[in-house]
């Protein structure tokens, strides 16, 4: 049940697999250790003062672990609801591995998951996020893109009077396409990678205007926008359909997703959109119920941004608790599979979370966002860049039934599928022309797979 290409690890030198390994994990997680550190020195409370600095002499081990490349261990039962599909993965696939020679997907998640081990056997700190601030942080940095899209939608959307059926549905697909891309290039902007960004170059990325949209359309190399559109339209004769949203990043890039999907209930297209987020903080970045819950509720009554106008602070307040209405109506829910904070590829979905699996089946269409979901579809492994995308994400394709799938990626990281007969040539040619073009977030996919109807 495995791809015939090698999966990527972390002494494979030519890949961002060894950079991230090496160099970027280490350093994000001395950022954690320092944003626990400014917390330590908030508390007064002798006993989780205590507690916390016990927390943090375990990520101390841990950096140890890492950047000693010690072998992987078992994760301590915490009695958390992923503890045994994790020491199942270790004992069956990597007993004896350490973090630079197991496969670098489950190596990194691994981390990840460690990071969390250090705070859920505490008894005070249980749930903290290290990477709380920072994403809240983002967020408020991103002022000029976030009112833009506030601006523009907060109106309830409308097609304009007096068109013909046929101009409508041109309407409407113009205004899908354009929302599908802004969800997509939302995910440019994530925090592993940047985390030094100024406010300039947040804004460069987070430009969401029309022409800039037309341009950067280029920059989809495996593009099945046409396809998905012709799909999704479809959907409305079943009054509405139900979409799901396997979410990658907090702050902005949530905002994104919630925009597009604000305008799929509206359109008619979808009646129902349900989320899935992470249950602990996962890859820096990615959205748990707290960021879900911290994003609705700064737009109705927080003050992040205030050299704002009234206008456009209102705008922000509109589309705040419309959506909370949709989440009280339950026309949105928030959804957090143990699954998703697992080492697992999609490849092992269907037979280690068969009831995720099951529920994924029922819907009409399974987004998944971003640079690690699109890992994990694709076993993050050496696939040629021609390699067709469901033949690419195996049993979520091929299994009976495997949802219709769209991935919304820009690419940040090696493995590149998906980009038509051609594609070895184009991945070649860049190669030489654009030697961090896998890593820079400037090109895209979205890449569309039927699934396989039950
Ligand atoms: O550390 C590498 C990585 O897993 C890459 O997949 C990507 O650079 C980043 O972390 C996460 O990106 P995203 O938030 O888009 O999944
Ligand atoms: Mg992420």
């Amino acid at each position: 049940n495995n791809p015939p290409w090698p999966a990527y690890r972390g002494y494979h030198e030519y890949s961002f697999a060894h950079a991230t390994m090496q160099s970027r994990l280490p350093t994000i997680l001395g950022k954690a250790i320092e944003d626990a550190i400014r917390t330590l020195n908030d508390q007064a409370e002798e006993e989780r003062v205590v507690d916390l600095s016990e927390s943090i002499e375990r990520m101390g081990g841990l950096m140890t672990d890492l950047s000693g490349n010690a072998k992987l261990r078992p994760i301590i039962d915490d009695s958390e609801a992923d503890v045994a599909l994790w020491n199942k993965e270790i004992a069956k696939y990597f007993q004896g591995k350490d973090f630079m020679n197991a496969p670098w997907l489950f190596a990194e998640a691994y981390k990840y998951r460690r990071l969390h081990e250090c705070f859920s056997v505490s008894k005070f700190w249980k749930d903290y996020d290290v990477f709380y601030r920072q994403k809240c942080d983002t967020f408020s940095r991103s002022a000029d893109a976030v009112f833009e899209l506030s601006m523009r939608f907060a109106e309830p959307f409308k097609i304009a009077e007096g068109l013909s059926n046929q101009e409508e549905l041109e309407a409407e697909r113009l205004m899908f396409l354009e929302l599908t891309q802004v969800c997509l290039w939302g995910n440019s902007t994530d925090l592993s990678l940047l985390i030094n960004m100024s406010e300039e170059q947040i804004k460069a990325l987070q430009s969401t205007g029309g022409d800039h949209l037309a341009a950067t359309e280029k920059n989809i190399l495996g593009n099945d926008l046409g396809r998905l559109w012709e799909t999704v339209k479809e959907l409305r004769q079943k009054t509405g359909g139900r979409i799901d949203f396997v979410l990658d990043n907090a702050g902005f890039e949530l905002y994104c997703d919630m925009v597009y999907a604000d305008f799929l209930l509206q359109s008619g297209l979808a009646n129902q959109i349900r989320f899935h987020g992470k249950r602990f903080a996962w890859f820096v970045s990615d959205v748990t119920r707290k960021d879900w819950n911290w994003l609705l509720n700064t737009m109705v009554y927080g003050q992040l941004f205030p050299k704002a106008s009234e206008e456009e602070l209102e705008s922000l307040r509109r589309l705040g608790r419309r959506w909370k209405q949709y989440e009280k109506e339950g026309k949105w829910v928030y959804e957090q599979h143990p699954f998703w904070c697992t080492g697992y590829t999609y490849w092992d979905l269907h037979s280690e979370a068969p009831d995720l699996f099951f529920h994924l089946s029922k819907s009409d269409l399974v987004i998944f966002k971003g640079d690690l979901n699109h890992r994990k579809l694709t076993y993050d492994c050496a696939a040629p860049a021609s390699t067709p995308f469901d033949v690419a994400i195996g049993p979520m394709a091929s299994a009976a039934g495997a949802p219709r799938i769209a991935s919304l990626r820009t690419i940040k990281s090696d493995v590149v599928v998906g980009l038509g007969s051609e594609g070895d040539d184009v991945a070649e040619k860049l190669d030489e022309t654009e030697p961090g073009w896998k890593i820079s977030g400037k090109y895209a996919v979205v890449l569309l797979s039927d699934g396989r109807p039950g």
